[in-house]
């Protein structure tokens, strides 16, 4: 018989956290819409007492999918993290609380400052005080690969006994191994008896196990796995979603386990998460890198063309590859246009679905063809998502013999329009400068780069550049025909994404 692993996606809180991964409110919905779509059975929203920014995306989040799927917030063990959870949560039909305490001997000696004793008993008081609120309750043990396994049982075992009925056991450093983890997982189920217990893996990529750990983690009788989407997360990232359910796809047979996720919303809800956060996945990643499904090697087109699993373990189209780029224009009619945006990740009500049609339509007036690229700018480019911030009016480039000239017109996030002229050696350089110039914002940048996507006619230039904010990278990216005005779209993103840090952290 199959074991149904459930699937705990903190993508809007261990991944958002992370470098370059950040979103606001209107993203983090957009992005819990694809969640739910993907059947993840939770998504953790975020951290409530740690920002405005949290509280206020897990009510919308909660308000608006709250009904089919259980809502998970994280609080440390203090009564104001939970009571603030509580409220954030008020509108979830299946509300959570994930009460976590590093329990390590490091982590308490060096972070906390506590013994012990005062571990557990801020453990124990924080899940019965959280009990007031809540029916359903995890209780994590940061750090718990490195700590002495007599206290994790303890820690284990008192927090159940105080309410608790998922226990997390991170590998907050992913530090160990898979036959580690498999033990400590029996170890602990051995030690800590109790058959309406959850028992659940969190674990962190440092030394590139993170999926590898997951799955012994299942095999030592973890029924819950902590997962991102494309395993972003703090430092190198969490257990990837779309790797683990593969595995326990394809290989059914082997770990006689598998999870609810429609796997054919894996790539959509991949690429819309690269296009909120503007981090993209390399190209070779499992599953939903550009290359996952590429066969190059002429020995290699050959065996497919005879028999696809020669080379191929998954089909493409079962994880959401689209067959190929569909190409929309002035005739295609709704259905056309809402099933290209699924396939691209977005999930829209009825009356909302017609508004971006609209707005379709009226990108048919001026363009003959839109393509998927087109879409995603006509939802995440419009203010309500991606925040206010400066939008390009219309840039003129000129060359004056050795020397390149810019001239930028820019509406501004009041919809003021705005100016901005600069020479210098290339015309990239001056575009940039002349947008500094308009904006008032200087970028140091760390990367630029260009390439092609797609071919032909409909051939576009995609963008992307990198800066560092208060040690933080941040990523943008732009597409258009020409590639400097594609080069323009991803200084803009990437300066609008430094202005909204600025605001939120005034
Ligand atoms: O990595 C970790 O330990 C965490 C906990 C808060 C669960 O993210
Ligand atoms: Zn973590």
């Amino acid at each position: 018989m199959s074991q149904r692993i459930r699937i705990f996606d903190t993508t809007l809180r261990d991944g958002e956290q992370s470098p370059g991964c950040s979103m606001g409110p209107a993203q983090k919905l957009v992005m819990a819409r694809a969640l739910a779509e993907l059947g993840v059975d939770v998504i953790e929203t975020g951290f409530p007492a740690s920002s405005q920014a949290d509280r206020e995306s897990t009510d919308q989040i909660a308000r608006d999918v709250g009904k089919s799927v259980t809502l998970a917030t994280l609080s440390r063990c203090a009564e104001a993290d939970i009571t603030a959870c509580a409220k954030a949560m008020e509108h979830a039909h299946k509300p959570r609380i994930h009460v976590f305490i590093s329990t390590s001997p490091l982590h308490r000696q060096f972070k906390l400052g506590l013994s012990r004793e005062q571990v557990l008993e801020r453990a124990v008081s924080a899940v019965s005080f959280a009990k007031r609120y809540f029916d359903d309750i995890e209780f994590s043990a940061e750090d718990a690969i490195r700590t002495e396994f007599d206290f994790l049982t303890e820690i284990f075992a008192a927090t159940a006994a105080a309410g608790a009925q998922t226990l997390n056991v991170p590998d907050t450093v992913g530090y160990t191994t898979p036959d580690e983890i498999r033990s400590l997982f029996q170890r602990l189920r051995a030690a800590v008896p109790g058959e309406h217990l959850i028992w659940s893996t969190h674990c962190h990529n440092d030394l590139g196990l993170a999926v590898a750990n997951s799955l012994a983690a299942i095999e030592g009788g973890a029924r819950q796995v902590e997962c991102t989407v494309n395993g972003i997360g703090e430092r190198a990232g969490n257990c990837a979603v779309e790797e683990l359910a593969m595995v326990l796809r394809v290989r059914q047979a082997y770990y006689e386990a598998d999870t609810g996720i429609h796997s054919e919303r894996l790539v959509p809800t991949s690429r819309l998460l690269q296009r909120l956060t503007g981090m993209m996945v390399q190209r070779n990643k499992a599953v939903v890198g550009v290359n996952a499904f590429a066969h190059e090697a002429g020995i290699h087109q050959h065996g497919m063309l005879k028999h696809r699993e020669t080379y191929e373990i998954m089909r493409p189209e079962d994880v959401g590859w689209p067959k190929s780029e569909l190409v929309l224009g002035r005739h295609s009619g709704r259905a056309a246009v809402s099933e290209r945006l699924r396939a691209l990740g977005f999930v829209f009500e009825e009356g909302e679905f017609e508004h971006v049609f609209n707005n379709f339509k009226d990108l048919t007036e001026s363009q003959r063809v839109v393509t998927d690229k087109d879409l995603e700018e006509l939802i995440l480019g419009s203010s309500a998502v991606a925040g206010q911030g400066y939008r390009l009016a219309s840039m003129k480039l000129g060359d004056l013999g050795g020397k390149a000239r810019a001239d930028v017109e820019l509406s501004d996030p009041e919809g003021n329009r705005v100016t901005g002229e600069a020479e210098s050696d290339g015309p990239v350089a001056a575009l940039f400068e002349a947008m500094a110039a308009a904006t008032g914002v200087s970028l140091q940048l760390e990367s630029y780069q260009v390439h092609s996507i797609g071919m032909g006619e409909h051939a576009r230039g995609e963008a992307s550049l990198s800066v560092l904010f208060e040690e933080e990278e941040l990523t943008g990216i732009g597409v258009s025909r020409d590639i400097i005005e594609a080069s323009a779209l991803a200084w803009l993103d990437v300066a609008n994404r430094v202005l909204r840090r600025r605001v939120a952290g005034a």
